[in-house]
């Protein structure tokens, strides 16, 4: 990924993050998703007031996607807020390892358009169980 997709996702999931619904926890998470067409699912989080159907701002990305046909994926940024480096949760690492190569998939977690790093997910997710389980 050159260094202009990067930013262009990370737009993405800046413009994603002003829908989060977040009364509760008042923690705003916006995601993009890049999939293997060049095309890009935003996400945000999306809260409620009985808390576990919560959902994070990557897997309401993921579930746009998925719903959508798409299987294959190249990377998702990831922004928090307050300036605040994001971390995907366990349930989202898991959720893309689901349909992402582990060794391939990038996740961009980014303090601003210019401030990020880059993970795969192997180096996030080791070792995870998948379907090669089966
Ligand atoms: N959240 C995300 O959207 N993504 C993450 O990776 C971590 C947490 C959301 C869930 C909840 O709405 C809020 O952040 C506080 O946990």
């Amino acid at each position: 990924m050159n260094v202009l997709n990067v930013e262009r996702l990370i737009e993405a999931a800046f413009l994603a993050k002003k829908q989060s619904y977040a009364p509760y926890s008042n923690y705003h998470v916006g995601a993009a998703l890049l999939d293997s067409d060049g095309e890009i699912y935003g996400g945000c989080n999306i809260e409620n007031a009985a808390y576990s159907p919560t959902n994070c701002a990557e897997r309401t990305a993921f579930f746009k996607a998925v719903s959508e046909g798409k299987r294959e994926f190249a990377a998702i940024a990831i922004v928090g807020d307050n300036g605040e480096r994001p971390a995907p949760c366990g349930v989202c690492r898991q959720v893309m390892s689901e349909f992402c190569d582990a060794g391939q998939f990038k996740i961009i977690l980014a303090r601003s358009k210019t401030e990020y790093e880059i993970y795969t997910l192997e180096e996030l997710l080791p070792q995870s169980f998948s379907m090669k389980q089966f």
